[in-house]
């Protein structure tokens, strides 16, 4: 495979951990955020805001050979405003001040643009239309990047967990889980995974392979919340003294059939392989 010149925009969590399997690949990365003190070894910090675009324009002078985009930016604030900067007016900037076009641009997603709330399977071809400002907005911004004047594919990411994400543990810690009616399935990837897609998916590109325009990426076992809080509550022997019932989504389970047949396999493919990880790690620490 060629070596590549990759930029993640907005290079978080999801985006750091890519940074650092693109970097063992050997590919140049740029990260590119407010505060780059926090990026890893290798990647290549660039410090700008996404809402200002002449400092955009001077931050990306240099970057003339820009395979791949990667806009893995998360909103600032759970507003209007906040969700318009980053999943919209952030890549129109990111586009305009880039020197030259790149290659293939990822936008990162999420399974809240899904209006569905049945219990049912949805996947790519399931209609979207939703209700929540946010859901709103983000797929405003896929359909920005699906109709931009180069390759483009948006993933849709369903709720993120992993290492320093620990609320649904916490949560279950504290005493309090979802109770098993209202019927709520909820749909979780582990932070690796959400990398490892994304990974898998250029690396394709940069092979010269087709992909599609859209991927749902969550992982193989969409669970009610009340089956997963009641096994954390077990596996950390915590007491149960309340059941809130949380309909952050709606209930629904997401289907990962289109990228388990592009042939990516997840690191962990269900609730039971991420959290078991995350609760031992929990408990060493604890332990010192
Ligand atoms: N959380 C979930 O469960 C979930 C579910 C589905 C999809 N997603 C999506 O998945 C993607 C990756 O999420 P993540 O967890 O990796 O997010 P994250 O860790 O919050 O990273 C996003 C990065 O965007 C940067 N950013 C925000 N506003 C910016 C601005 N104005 N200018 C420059 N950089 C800016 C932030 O860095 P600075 O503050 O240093 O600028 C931050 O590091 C996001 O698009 C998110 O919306 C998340």
């Amino acid at each position: 495979m060629q070596q590549a010149t990759i930029l993640i925009v907005g290079c978080g969590d999801v985006g750091s951990t890519l940074g650092q399997m693109l970097l063992n690949q050997g590919h140049k990365v740029f990260g590119l955020r407010r505060n780059i003190n926090q990026l890893p070894q290798g990647i290549q910090g660039i410090s700008a805001d996404l809402t200002n675009l002449e400092n955009l324009k001077a931050a990306l002078a240099e970057i003339d050979d820009c395979h791949i985009l990667v806009y893995t930016a998360a909103a600032s604030s759970h507003d209007e405003e906040g969700y318009e900067a980053a999943y919209v007016a952030g890549v129109q900037n990111t586009l305009n001040a880039l020197p030259s076009k790149p290659k293939h641009l990822f936008f990162t997603s999420s399974s809240g643009v899904y209006h569905q709330n049945d219990s049912d399977w949805v996947d790519e071809t399931s209609p979207c239309e939703p209700k929540s400002f946010s859901g709103k907005i983000m797929l405003k911004g896929e359909q920005q990047v699906l109709s931009a004047d180069l390759p483009s594919t948006v993933v849709r990411f369903s709720g993120i967990y992993g290492p320093d994400r620990g609320y649904l543990i916490n949560r279950v810690r504290g005493g309090d889980i979802a109770p098993a009616e209202p019927l709520h399935f909820s749909n979780r990837i582990h932070r690796d995974d959400c990398a490892g897609v994304l990974n898998f998916l250029i690396a394709k590109v940069l092979n010269g392979e087709a992909i599609d325009p859209c991927y749902l990426a969550s992982d193989s076992n969409p669970v009610t919340m009340h089956e997963i809080t009641t096994w954390i509550a077990k596996e950390t022997k915590s007491q149960i003294t309340s059941e809130t019932v949380s309909r952050r989504a709606g209930s629904k389970r997401c289907s990962n059939k289109r990228i388990i047949e592009a042939g990516y396999r997840f690191k962990y493919p269900s609730y039971v392989d991420g959290y078991s990880e995350l609760i031992d790690l929990d408990q060493e620490s604890g332990d010192k």
